[in-house]
């Protein structure tokens, strides 16, 4: 058995065919996800589980053999251990208590104490680096900072970010000490992660897209950086994968500029476009549209084939846009994956 395909790719070696894993793969799509999710009560109660946060990672692997595992977890539980108040309200996503005052920002916790609330997610790591089958990557994973603090201004999920946007304009500086402290705990989590046996790390910047200009440097691209080099410094080698979605014409450059080892595409952005401006610097993750999991039948099939050629001259690790969806089709998934290895 040679090296991991996933990890190849992310050296920069382009392989026959493309490694595969679906973001949100471990998700209510699957009955059995759904069914493990009952059992531990609710989905912050199953992220704390490390027996059943592992039994959801390996749901998907064995259902469908993808070439990387991601962790069970949530992007919000480094907040929550930084002190915030963290729940789902059923059919709406996220609350959390907000952060946008001097004092909110003074009273989170140091990045040096985030580990004991954190615990169970390293435990998680550890059990699945020692139960993934051996072909199989183990990808850790935080949110960028940018995309955390979105949530910890707001207290919600917003369209647009606005309540972070106008932070930045109306209290740069106190914006500026939440990103800094999101940076430095981000850098412990994934570390932590990485301790515990995670083999890659990605950082999800969901809401990338809505910083422009000179604000995308400051927000998306300076933090990526330097949770970057301090990782690298820390741990020689590990690879991370970078999320800054809808960034458009500002994924040009993005692996360079952050020093990151794979840029994932959003489905907004053409795979021949980004074949020729993006993957000329290195590897690159995506970009199927997440509906096609629902449409299934010969559309499926044919763009899973454009988007495998498109980036077949470089290396590649062939994903979604962006999540699946919970009405997703497992049988769709099993076609795109068949598709993909050539069955
Ligand atoms: O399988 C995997 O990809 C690993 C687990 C994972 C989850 N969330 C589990 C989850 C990962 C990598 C995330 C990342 C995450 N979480 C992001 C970044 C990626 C993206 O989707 O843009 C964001 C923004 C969050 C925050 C979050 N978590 C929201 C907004 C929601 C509610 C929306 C929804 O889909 O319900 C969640 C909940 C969540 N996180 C679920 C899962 C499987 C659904 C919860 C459930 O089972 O009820």
């Amino acid at each position: 058995m040679g090296e991991k395909q996933l990890l190849r790719a992310l050296k920069g070696e382009t392989l026959p065919t493309p490694p595969v894993w679906m973001m949100r793969q471990a998700g209510r799509y699957l009955p059995e996800y759904r069914a493990t999710r009952a059992e531990a009560g609710d989905f912050l109660s199953l992220c704390y589980n490390s027996e059943l946060a592992a039994e959801v990672t390996l749901q998907p692997i064995r259902r469908y053999g993808f070439d990387a595992a991601i962790v069970f977890a949530d992007i919000l539980l480094l907040p929550q251990a930084l002190g915030v108040d963290l729940w789902f309200e059923t059919g709406e996503g996220p609350r959390l208590s907000t952060s946008t005052t001097p004092d909110d920002i003074a009273r989170l916790k140091p990045a040096s104490d985030i580990h004991d609330h954190l615990g169970p997610v390293y435990e998680t790591v550890r059990i699945l680096a020692r139960e993934l089958p051996s072909q199989t990557a183990l990808i850790g994973f935080a949110g960028a900072p940018w995309t955390v603090a979105t949530y910890m201004i707001a207290g919600r999920g917003t369209p647009d970010q606005g309540p972070a946007h106008r932070l930045i304009q109306q209290d740069r500086k106190t914006f500026d000490a939440l990103i800094g402290r999101l940076t430095d705990a981000t850098i412990e989590y994934l570390s932590a992660q990485i301790d515990a046996g995670a083999e890659v790390v990605k950082l999800f910047d969901s809401w990338a897209g809505s910083l422009k200009g000179d604000a995308f440097d400051r927000y998306c691209i300076a933090p990526t950086r330097r949770i970057v080099q301090k990782l690298r410094a820390r741990h020689p080698g590990i690879p991370v994968i970078a999320f800054p979605r809808e960034a458009g014409e500002k994924y040009i450059g993005f692996a360079r500029a952050t020093g990151a080892d794979c840029v994932a595409l959003d489905n907004s952005v053409d795979a021949d476009w980004a074949a020729r401006n993006v993957q000329v610097d290195g590897c690159v993750q995506g970009n199927m549209a997440p509906r096609h999991m629902i449409t299934g039948g010969p559309a499926l099939v044919e763009e899973t084939r454009r988007i495998v050629r498109a980036f077949s001259g470089g290396p590649h690790i062939f994903n979604l846009g962006h999540g699946i969806t919970p009405d997703a089709d497992p049988e769709n998934v099993e076609l795109m994956v068949q598709t993909i290895r050539g069955h």
